[in-house]
């Protein structure tokens, strides 16, 4: 018989878990408290943008393979493994995870559970929280203990979302049955007949993996970003720098792009998080150094407001500034501690009029700043601009014919925040460029 898999939470991670269960043939249901998530997804709209997830949620709401509930009960009722899915934000005024929506999940879940069942925790938790969930479930569950729990953390990116879930690069499940590995063995088949690694270790093993995955991407790119400061004081390119050391296969080249730095809803959150765990396991100090890789990468925001003042000739008093991007990287509308927006607010402050365009995440941008400038094209933005800065790397600007702005512009300054356009192009088309890190 097909397996009846539920997923709880049904935001960025779980509309995608959900609706690519479905694509692998296993009749889903969706649950989320939130009535207006769950009646969007029903009519087959996705409420954020991420590539090729809406024709796929389209397809399995229509064959009736993926449907969604608000009901605790019927989830329950339904499901031979629960995903566990929802978010794990950073607590206000504090470096902590707040864990309120797991907890809420697994106590409105457990009292219902009157069958051996699986709860799969996805969500990125500090490590030790899989144990004391599992001992909750337990207690709440009708079956006791026949409640099980397994952790198996989520590294999708988003704008990859689909096919990181679809073809992941590694499975790792931490697991304390040999039932609970079955049923995931189950779940995963297709991966692991496809060569996909399939690790089983414990939960902490499991916990700590993702988080401690994300500390080093977020090291890699810290790491680079210090580099590019070393590079601009001393005229060397950061960008050769990393394509030399990149083919080195230990470090390899991926992660090595200097520009403003990490962003968005998981890193800066999960590394802030990772510190304060360690805090509380008396471990403090293994983890100092992410608060440097933090700091380099806030002063990478700091940088280009400063650089930008500069080209603005010492104040951006009465200038006005055009800004490609708000997301926090491309193919994305996620505006979650976008560095991009952090600038255009910075200089804004500081008193430039911004007009700031965005491919997809004007709307976003709009509901958290509502008082920066906003245009429809990257045109619009630039109009009698006396500074464009380049925030995010769409395709769309990498590819933009200078051209096409020499018309609208005050001046022809650009910083390349991203180090993502070619430098030989802009300035043959006359315009004075900087990258950063690059003389
Ligand atoms: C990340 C992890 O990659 C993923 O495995 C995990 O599950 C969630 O967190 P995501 O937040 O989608 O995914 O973004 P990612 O592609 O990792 O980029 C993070 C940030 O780093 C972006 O702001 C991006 O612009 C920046 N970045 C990335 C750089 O500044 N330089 C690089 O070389 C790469």
């Amino acid at each position: 018989m097909t397996l009846h898999l539920t997923v709880l939470g049904t935001g960025y991670l779980g509309a995608t878990h959900a609706a690519c269960m479905a694509e692998l043939g296993f009749e889903v249901l969706g649950m989320d408290v939130d009535q207006a998530k769950v009646e969007a997804l029903t009519e087959g709209r996705v409420p954020f943008y991420e590539p090729d997830l809406e024709p796929l949620l389209r397809k399995h709401v229509e064959t009736g393979r993926l449907r969604f509930t608000t009901s605790y009960a019927e989830a329950a009722a339904f499901g031979d493994v629960h995903f566990l899915c929802v978010g794990t934000p950073q607590r206000k005024g504090e470096y902590a995870a707040d864990l309120r929506y797991v907890e809420s999940v697994a106590d409105g879940l457990a009292p219902h559970l009157d069958k051996p069942t699986l709860v799969v925790g996805k969500s990125t938790v500090p490590v030790g929280t899989a144990v004391r969930l599992q001992q909750r479930i337990a207690a709440l569950a009708r079956v006791g203990e026949e409640a099980e729990l397994a952790w198996n953390p989520e590294f999708l990116r988003e704008g990859f979302a689909v096919a990181d879930t679809l073809r992941p690069d590694r499975l790792v499940v931490g697991a304390t049955s040999e039932r609970a590995e079955a049923l995931l063995r189950e779940v995963y088949a297709g991966a692991i007949s496809a060569d996909t690694p399939f690790i089983v270790t414990d939960y902490a093993t499991a916990e700590l993996v993702k988080v401690s995955a994300n500390a080093f991407l977020a090291t890699k790119i810290s790491f680079i970003n210090a580099m590019a400061e070393l590079c601009e004081a001393t005229g060397a390119d950061v960008t050769v720098l990393a394509d030399a050391i990149g083919h080195d296969a230990r470090i390899g080249r991926r992660f090595l792009n200097a520009g403003l730095g990490f962003g968005g809803g998981c890193l800066p959150k999960d590394i802030r998080a990772f510190m304060a765990r360690a805090g509380e396991l008396g471990v403090d100090q293994a983890l100092s150094f992410l608060r440097e890789v933090d700091a380099i990468n806030m002063r990478r925001r700091s940088h280009v407001v400063d650089r930008s003042r500069e080209m603005c000739g010492g104040s951006f008093l009465g200038t006005r500034v055009g800004v490609l991007g708000a997301a926090f990287k491309p193919n994305s509308d996620d505006v979650r501690d976008s560095p991009a927006l952090n600038v255009a607010g910075q200089i804004q402050l500081q008193g430039a009029q911004v007009a700031v365009y965005d491919p997809r995440a004007v709307a976003n941008a709009q509901a958290l700043f509502p008082t920066l400038g906003y245009a429809d094209s990257a045109v619009e933005a630039c109009e009698g601009a006396d500074l464009v800065l380049h925030l995010t790397e769409w395709q769309e600007f990498v590819e933009m014919d200078p051209s096409v702005l020499d018309a609208v512009v005050a001046e022809k300054r650009i910083i390349d925040a991203r180090n993502a356009l070619d430098p030989l192009r802009w300035r043959a088309a006359g315009w004075l460029y900087r990258g950063l890190g690059r003389p």
